[in-house]
Formats: structure tokens, sequence, C-alpha cells
């Protein structure tokens, strides 16, 4: 059974979409040991005590130093022996030293195909804000391991949406969440719990 750690930072329905694919099944031999935000505030937190999930803050706001932050989070993660971290909407900057000791065992869901708008800045609706901005027709989600830079690391799945005349950033934010994101999250998982995943030379081999 594949332990997770969920990070989150706001509404939280990518978790919300984990949660409900272990339930229905869609995601097997996973299973959420904990849901830790930055955010005391997130309502990410709420969904996961709503259905019985352990569900921690871990703030900057708590330490005077990044670094002290940055040590929690790990010692945190660390504690609940997880074997994937799942960045659900985590607006964190993670920390090197967490980089290296969850090393292809952090995931992480970005709102448009990666290499198009992402990287620094790019984060929630400012991604599909710059989408709007280039008038693209096509956009998408991308589910990442994460390495050193931004938004870098191994695709793991992606999904194209179409980008339609009157979006607003809000409505197309939402497409993306509904037709990619909530889809190739928990698929993701699933392919990884069930051990058809693997990295080699940088590069993701999915299983048949
Ligand atoms: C999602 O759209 C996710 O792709 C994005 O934040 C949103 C969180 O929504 N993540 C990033 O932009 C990471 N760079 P949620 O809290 O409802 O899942």
């Amino acid at each position: 059974m594949l332990k997770l750690a969920v990070c989150v930072s706001g509404g939280g329905t990518n978790l919300q979409a984990i949660m409900d694919a272990i339930d229905n099944g869609a995601i097997t031999n996973a299973k959420i040991e904990v849901v830790i935000s930055n955010n005391a505030n997130a309502y990410a937190l709420e969904r996961a005590k709503s259905r019985g999930i352990e569900a921690v803050c871990v703030s900057p706001k708590q330490f005077a130093e990044r670094a002290e932050f940055n040590k929690a989070l790990l010692e945190k993660i660390d504690s609940y022996g997880v074997d994937l971290v799942v960045l659900a909407g985590f607006l964190v900057v993670i920390p090197p030293e967490m980089i290296r000791a969850y090393q292809n065992r952090i995931i992480n869901i970005h709102p448009s195909l990666i290499p198009s708008f992402c990287g620094t800045g790019y984060y929630g609706l400012k991604v599909h804000e710059g989408v709007l901005a280039r008038g693209v027709r096509v956009t998408g989600a991308t589910v990442h391991f994460v390495d050193e830079g931004t938004d870098t690391g191994p695709i793991i799945l992606q999904k194209a949406v179409e980008v339609l005349q009157d979006d607003t950033p809000e409505v197309l934010q939402r497409r993306v969440m509904e037709q990619a994101e909530w889809i190739i999250m928990p698929k993701a998982i699933d392919l990884i719990a069930n051990g058809k995943v693997s990295v080699e030379d940088g590069h993701v081999r999915i299983a048949e």
C-alpha cells in the first residue's frame, strides 16, 4: 500500500479528486496518511478532516528563518513514513533537502502543458492569465516529478484542454481542473501505486 502525504495551500479540489478516486476504486493500493498545508485557513484541511484524514499546518509564519520552516516541513513529512509526496496546489518552493530525500517520490500538478506557461511566477490563476494574454488555443495540465528546478522534472501525464473565445481566467481554470487536473492527478497516483511508473535517463516510462 503506497502511503501518501498530500500538500495543499488552498481550496483542495485536487485533494478532493484524489480522496474520491481512492473511495471509488479509481486509485488502488494507496492511502493518504496526512494532508499538510502551509496555510492554516486552507479549505483543503477541512476536506481532509471531514474524511477522517489527519490534517496539519506547517507555516513559514511559525518560524523566524526559512531554513527552520524547511527543516520542520521535512521532519513532519518524514514522521509519517510516506512513500510519495503529492503536491496538490502547494504554493511553496520545495526545499532542496526535501527534493534530495524524496528523489522521484514527489509529484506536482501544474495547470498548463509544460513547458508552456510554467516556471517562476506561473502558479494558480496567473497561469491562465498568461494563456489568455498569449491567445493560445490549447492549454491543459501536467503531472510531473519534482526536481531542483521549477516545473522542470520528468513529465508523467499531460492532458490538453481547449481555450474558448470568451474565457476569463476563472472560467478557464475551472475547465482545466474539470477536464484535466482532476483526471490526470488520480491517474498518476494509481499508476505509481501499482508500480507502473519508472524514470530512466530523466524520462518517465509507463508500463502497459
Ligand atoms: C490547481 O489549479 C493546481 O494546478 C495549481 O493550483 C491549483 C490548486 O487548486 N497549482 C499550481 O499552480 C502549482 N504551480 P486546488 O487547491 O483546488 O487543488
